[in-house]
């Protein structure tokens, strides 16, 4: 099982130092450990800059920090401050931005959207600006922008239908409606200046190192741990989950030889409705942890729905696959799977993210539950 990339320097771009903003996170750390761990042939530099929010872990790479001195960089910052992006620029030579940074769970976004509006919308408009005054004279043309988003600002779906490239933006959260703004953004600075930009659009991610307050992790983690399991609504909501290994290599195609000023959609092609996937999981998890089905079954509870929670996301990505060659690899039986395996192998990651101030966030939010 493997990825492959025909040569990393079939393009004319350089890829060689690569600002990963956003890389103490989930997929951001993924992505990076795939560069150096799984990418034949790739021999560039990531200089990863994050503000370590409660999202962030630096421990989620401090085997690569050990590993690839000279070539991993840890830098500890906002995208919003642009004196200090400026200076990552000219110190590290940055001719590739691949952008994850960004304010990401929609609970939070309704209880506090401001947060949203900085990084997600200013610091991704900083992130362009920059890129754009350092790269205009740059007489290569080998300079790329890569913005990472999601298919939420599609808007929700009925029973049928997919969201494809040319879908109208249709954002209903606060989260949603901060990264299509980024978005935007990110094709009119191709448009207006010609900034080399290309944009992802991608459904639900999972896999190891994502914060235990989106659904998979918190689910695996409250079954371990007998808390209830919430929830929202009908339970009958539906998302197209994708591994998060097979979201960053098509990131990494997209990257290498995307059209600059296109926009690709990224998805699972596994449609899954929120109470049939948790019965999944908690077969798996029972299986693996030595638990009573039954007994976990027993603590599933029909929570209050979610304020505008949308219904369904399906994401056509036949064009990625099509003018890109790329495609899933990660079924979602072996994904889960990989997932909960990696939960339960390391309790001091989990430990390090919960003894901060997520715990307070949770309990002044949500009691108990979380
Ligand atoms: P995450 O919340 O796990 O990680 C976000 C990272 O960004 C954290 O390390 C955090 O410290 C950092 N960050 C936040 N604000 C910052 C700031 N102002 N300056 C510098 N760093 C900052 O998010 P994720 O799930 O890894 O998502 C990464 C990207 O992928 C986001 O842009 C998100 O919109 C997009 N996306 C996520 C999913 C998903 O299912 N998780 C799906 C599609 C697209
Ligand atoms: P989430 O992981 O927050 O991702 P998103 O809202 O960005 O799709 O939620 C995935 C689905 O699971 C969504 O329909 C909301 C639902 N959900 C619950 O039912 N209970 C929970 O505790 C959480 C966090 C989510």
């Amino acid at each position: 099982m493997g990825y492959k990339f025909k040569g990393v320097f079939e393009t004319m771009r350089s890829l060689t130092n690569i600002l990963v903003t956003g890389g103490a996170g989930f997929i951001g750390c993924n992505f990076i450990r795939f560069l150096f761990e799984k990418v034949e042939g790739f021999n560039g530099r990531l200089i990863n800059l994050d503000a370590l929010t409660y999202a962030g872990n630096r421990m989620s790479l401090a085997d690569i920090e050990a590993k690839y001195k000279g070539r991993y960089f840890f830098e500890h910052g906002d995208i919003c401050d642009r004196v200090f992006v400026e200076s990552l620029f000219a110190k590290y030579e940055i001719d590739t931005v691949v952008h994850f940074a960004a304010e990401s769970h929609v609970d939070r976004s309704i209880l506090g959207p401001e947060a949203f509006v900085k990084t997600n919308v200013m610091g991704t408009f900083t992130l362009l600006d920059v890129a754009h005054n350092a790269w205009k004279n740059n007489p290569r043309q080998d300079t790329l922008f890569h913005h990472v988003s999601t298919d939420e600002v599609f808007g929700s779906l009925g029973e049928t239908g997919y969201f494809t490239e040319t879908t109208p933006y249709d954002p209903r959260s606060p989260y949603s409606a901060s990264k299509a703004a980024s978005d935007h953004l990110a094709m009119a600075y191709n448009h207006t200046y010609g900034l080399p930009v290309t944009l992802s659009n991608c459904s639900n991610n999972y896999g190891p190192y994502q914060f235990p307050e989106k659904l998979i992790p918190l689910m695996i983690l409250n079954m371990l741990e007998g808390k209830p399991l919430p929830v929202y609504g009908d339970g009958k909501n539906i998302r197209d989950w994708l591994y998060v290994e097979d979201h960053n290599a098509a990131v990494w195609t997209i990257m290498r030889n995307g059209k600059t000023g296109e926009t690709y959609n990224i998805g699972g092609e596994n449609e899954w409705e929120n109470i049939k996937l948790l019965n999944v999981l908690i077969d798996i998890v029972c299986a693996k942890a030595v638990l009573d089905p039954a007994k976990v079954r027993g603590t599933l509870s029909y929570v209050k729905d979610r304020p505008g929670h949308d219904r369904r996301y399906a994401i056509d990505c036949s064009k990625l696959k099509r003018e890109l060659d790329w495609k899933q690899i990660v079924s979602f039986e072996e994904g889960l799977s990989r997932t909960v395996d990696w939960y339960l192998a390391n309790p001091q990651w989990i430990e390090s993210i919960r003894s901060g101030e997520y715990q307070k966030w949770v309990q002044k939010n949500y009691g108990e539950r979380g």
